[in-house]
């Protein structure tokens, strides 16, 4: 009876004690590169995308969530919270045998993220740099990773620049060349669910290669979009829906394994969409490595555990810096350094309070005008462009039909005259920046102009190296691989 007592009050003790701990949500982070605004099935019926758009009405549409016009500087920002101006990064993007990478003296995401017990795992294109160890995913927090360092590569052999680019922690492997990448990852990414240990919370990076060119896919996605004559943009939507397909299979093994309702997922594209490349921003003005808003103005939702109002479309102003903090806040941590950009959004994103933000700086970079030397900078409703804004001035409408249907718009990408003045656009009234107001309101782009030379006092140089040989992967058995800096 006494004993029969004793295990009653154990029992009701350790069910308070159950109760009372929960575990932090498993977090899947995803990134899609060159991904356009007009490249999703919730915005263009065009594009096959059911699992994405699934996603995406069930949480929260981010309907103002900022990027870098470019891959590199965003996924620093991504994983430090801190503006790549800051970090000598605002530059271009860091190319193959540049002996450089994002600053070491910073902590990442996931570092973070393993101090709250977190399992850490990387998966697809690093681009932060892969000079030495030190600057590699492995070393920065990830308990694995599965991919490639640099910007791009092909997706059957993967290879960039006259090397291969492949690793499966820090091992050089090439795995099955005959299966188009995006298979391998889902499988990959399948085997990290299947084998993750319940008890610890799960964070996935999975910054895709897709949809980033070379413009490769199997001919069952191409054949998707049959009624595309032109062939690159036919191709190109297959890969977009050749990445819904994985992100479809990152679900459905979530849900098999009994963690999908535990778990919270981030999407945002890294830049805007490359016209060059057949991505689409339509009706946004320009595309990557543009500061208009095509190119910093980011497909991008949230959803699952833990938001407490759901299925609608966030206004908010949301950039790239913020989802450091975000993520960590929603994993119930804080950062340690103060000085970071980026703001705690959790709290917004979760009720759908007021976002935190009112400004932010799209990119200050001096070096080499007119290639770059942009400045651009939003206050509010405000946005001043300095500088050239990029290659890509105009409006694309998708290549959907032909490429010579005037209806269907411009394929025509190329270089207008430099624009090295100001332009002010007020993006409440004119989104798509069709109506440069510098010369009507001078005082608030001097305003506007005013803050942004305070965020210039902060730059740091541009760390743009040059080339370095003893990169070159004939040193190292064909692979891009570390050691050389
Ligand atoms: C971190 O390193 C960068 C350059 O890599 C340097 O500019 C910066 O001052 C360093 N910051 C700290 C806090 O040490
Ligand atoms: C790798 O594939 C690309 C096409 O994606 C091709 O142009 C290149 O020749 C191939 N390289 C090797 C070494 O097979
Ligand atoms: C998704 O999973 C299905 C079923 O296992 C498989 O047939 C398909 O190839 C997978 N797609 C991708 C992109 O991995
Ligand atoms: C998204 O933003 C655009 C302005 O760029 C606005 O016209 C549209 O109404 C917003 N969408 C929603 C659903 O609020």
């Amino acid at each position: 009876m006494a004993s029969n007592c004793f295990t009653k009050i154990l029992c009701v003790f350790s069910l308070l004690v159950v109760t009372a701990y929960t575990k932090p949500p498993n977090i899947v982070f995803m990134v899609a590169d060159d991904y356009g605004w007009n490249d999703v099935g919730f915005r263009n019926p065009d594009m096959i995308t059911p699992n994405i758009d699934k996603l995406a009405y069930e949480g929260v549409i981010l309907n103002q969530s900022y990027v870098q016009p470019v891959c590199t500087p965003s996924r620093n920002a991504f994983m430090t919270g801190v503006y790549p101006f800051k970090a000598g990064l605002q530059h271009l993007v860091i190319l193959p045998e540049q002996a450089t990478c994002a600053p070491t003296n910073r902590t990442f995401l996931p570092q973070y993220l393993k101090k709250l017990g977190y399992a850490t795992h990387a998966l697809g294109k690093w681009h932060l740099g892969f000079c030495k160890w030190e600057c590699t995913p492995t070393y920065r927090g990830f308990d694995s990773f599965y991919g490639f360092y640099n910007g791009q590569e092909t997706y059957y052999n993967r290879t960039v620049v006259g090397g291969i680019d492949f690793r499966d922690d820090k091992k050089a492997v090439l795995p099955d060349v005959t299966k188009y990448s995006t298979y391998i990852y889902a499988e990959r990414a399948k085997e990290i669910i299947e084998k993750h240990d319940q008890d610890e919370p799960l964070f996935m990076y999975f910054p895709f290669q897709s949809v980033h060119e070379p413009i490769e896919v199997p001919v069952s996605y191409e054949n998707m979009y049959s009624g595309i004559k032109n062939e690159g943009r036919r191709k190109y939507c297959g890969m977009v829906t050749a990445m819904d397909d994985l992100v479809g299979n990152v679900t459905a093994a979530l849900k098999e394994n009994g963690m999908y309702d535990d778990t919270l997922f981030v999407f945002t594209a890294d830049n805007g969409g490359w016209t060059t490349f057949h991505g689409n921003n339509y009706p946004l003005r320009g595309g990557k490595a543009t500061v208009y808003e095509g190119g910093t103005r980011a497909t991008a939702f949230i959803t699952g555990a833990g938001l407490m109002k759901k299925g609608y479309t966030y206004n908010g102003m949301m950039h790239a810096v913020d989802w450091m903090p975000t993520i960590l806040s929603a994993a119930g941590g804080k950062p340690v350094d103060t000085d970071l950009d980026g703001i705690d959004q959790w709290d917004s994103l979760r009720t759908g309070a007021p976002s935190k933000r009112t400004e932010f700086i799209y990119n200050l970079d001096d070096k080499n005008p007119p290639i770059c030397g942009h400045a651009a900078i939003r206050v509010g409703d405000y946005k001043l462009i300095e500088g050239y804004p990029g290659a890509y001035p105009g409006w694309y409408k998708p290549e959907t039909v032909s490429e010579q249907n005037p209806d269907t718009g411009s394929t025509k990408h190329e270089q207008q005259p430099n624009i090295l003045g100001r332009e002010l656009f007020n993006l409440k009234d004119d989104p798509y920046e069709h109506k440069d107001l510098s010369l009507i309101h001078r005082d608030i782009a001097d305003q506007l102009s005013k803050r942004m030379a305070e965020y210039h006092a902060q730059m740091v140089p541009a760390n743009f190296p040059g080339n370095t040989a003893s990169a070159s992967p004939k040193n190292y058995n064909g692979y891009w691989t570390p050691g050389w800096c």
